[in-house]
C-alpha cells in the first residue's frame, strides 16, 4: 500500500489530503510544526470516511519519524499571500521552511518523490533538487496544472460548456510572466482561437494569470486552497497509479525548450518514477520569446537563493 505525506496542514496541504484519502490512494501523513493541528484534522478527515465511502487511515503528526518509508511526500509547508504580496514576497521565509521540510523528509524517505506546493513555486521546487540531492526525476511542483484549471474554468464559463471539455495550455512560471497559449488550448477539440475573439482571449489570459491574486483579494485572509489541493491530488494519483499521464508539471529542464537547469512550467509525463519524460511542445517565436522572458524571472527567484 503506497504511503503519502503531506507537510503543511493549513489550507492547501489540508485540502489536499482530505482529496487523496477519498481517492483511497492509500495511507496518508499530515504533519505541521503546530502541536494538535494536523493530529485535528487527521481526525476530523477520517471521520468522514464512514459517509464519503474512503477507508484511507490518515495520521496527524508534528514528528517526521511517522513518515519513515513514505512514496511521494507533498510539501505545502510555508507562508500564504495576503492581500498586496506577491509570490516572490514570500522567498526568503519559505526558503526556510523548505530546507527544513526537505531534510526532515528525506533523512526518513530517502526514496520518495517529492512533489512541491509552497511559493514562490519554480524557485523553491529549484532549492528542493539541491537541498535533497535527488535525481531531478524525482523532484517535481505543482502549479501550471492549476493555472491551465483556471484558463479552463473562465473558457467554459465564457463558452457555455463543461469545463471538461477545454484543454488549455500554460506553461512557464507561475507568476505573472506565466505563458498562457491559446493556440494550443481547445474546447471540445477545437482551438480557442477558432471560437473566441482576439480580445475576449486576451481578457481571459490576463484573468488566468491573475487568478492566484482575485482569490487572494477576496479572502482577504489567505489565498487559494480548494483548486490547489485538488490539483497536488491530481499529480499524487498519476504519480502513485503510475499513469504515465501527460500532466503540466514544474519540472526540471535541460536541453528541451532552448532551456538548461531550470525547474519551469511544461508537460511532463508522469509515473511512478516522478517525471518519466518532457514533452517538448513545437512553439512560435513569439511563444519562445515568452517562455524565456518566462525563465529569466524564475533565475532571478534562484540567484538569490542560490549564491
Ligand atoms: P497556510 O498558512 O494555510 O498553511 C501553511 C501551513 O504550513 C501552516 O499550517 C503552518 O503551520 C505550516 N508550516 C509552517 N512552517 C512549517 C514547517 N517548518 N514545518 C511544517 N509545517 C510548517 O497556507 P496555505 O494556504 O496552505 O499555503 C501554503 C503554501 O502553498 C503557500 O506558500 C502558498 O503560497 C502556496 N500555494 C501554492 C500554490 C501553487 O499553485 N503552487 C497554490 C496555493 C498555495
Ligand atoms: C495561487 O495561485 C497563491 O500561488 C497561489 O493561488
Amino acid at each position: 500500500m503506497a504511503k503519502i505525506t503531506v507537510i503543511g496542514a493549513g489550507n492547501v496541504g489540508a485540502e489536499c489530503a482530505r482529496q487523496l484519502a477519498s481517492k483511497n490512494l492509500g495511507e496518508i501523513v499530515l504533519l505541521d510544526i503546530v502541536e494538535g493541528i494536523p493530529q485535528g484534522k487527521a481526525l476530523d478527515m477520517m471521520q468522514s470516511g464512514p459517509v464519503c465511502g474512503f477507508d484511507s487511515n490518515i495520521v496527524g503528526t508534528n514528528d517526521y519519524k511517522d513518515t519513515k518509508n513514505s512514496d511521494l511526500v507533498i510539501i505545502t509547508a510555508g507562508l500564504a499571500r495576503k492581500p498586496g504580496m506577491s509570490r516572490d514576497d514570500l522567498l526568503a521565509k519559505n526558503a526556510e521552511i523548505i530546507k527544513s521540510c526537505v531534510k526532515g523528509a528525506v533523512k526518513e524517505s530517502p526514496n520518495c518523490i517529492l512533489l512541491l506546493v509552497t511559493n514562490p513555486l519554480d524557485a523553491m521546487v529549484y532549492l528542493a533538487l539541491k537541498t535533497s540531492g535527488f535525481p531531478s526525476k524525482r523532484v517535481l511542483g505543482m502549479a501550471p496544472l492549476l493555472d491551465a484549471s483556471r484558463m479552463a474554468t473562465f473558457l467554459a464559463m465564457e463558452l457555455n460548456i463543461s469545463r471538461r471539455e477545454v484543454k488549455a495550455m500554460v506553461l512557464g512560471t507561475h507568476g505573472d510572466l506565466m505563458v498562457p497559449i491559446p493556440r494550443l488550448t481547445t474546447a471540445a477539440g477545437k482551438p480557442i482561437t477558432e471560437l473566441l475573439s482576439k480580445e475576449k482571449i486576451e481578457a481571459i489570459v490576463k484573468r488566468t494569470a491573475q487568478g492566484g491574486a482575485e482569490i487572494v483579494k477576496h479572502l482577504k485572509t489567505g489565498s487559494a486552497y480548494y483548486a490547489p489541493g485538488a490539483c497536488s491530488a491530481y499529480m499524487a494519483e498519476a504519480i502513485i497509479k503510475d499513469k504515465k499521464e501527460s500532466i503540466l508539471t514544474c519540472a526540471y529542464v535541460e536541453g528541451k525548450y532552448g532551456l538548461n537547469d531550470i525547474y519551469i512550467g511544461v508537460p511532463a509525463v508522469l509515473g511512478k518514477g516522478g517525471v518519466e519524460e518532457i514533452v517538448e511542445l513545437e512553439l512560435t517565436a513569439e511563444e519562445k520569446a515568452a517562455l524565456q522572458k518566462s525563465a529569466a524571472s524564475i533565475r532571478k527567484n534562484i540567484e538569490k537563493l542560490i549564491k
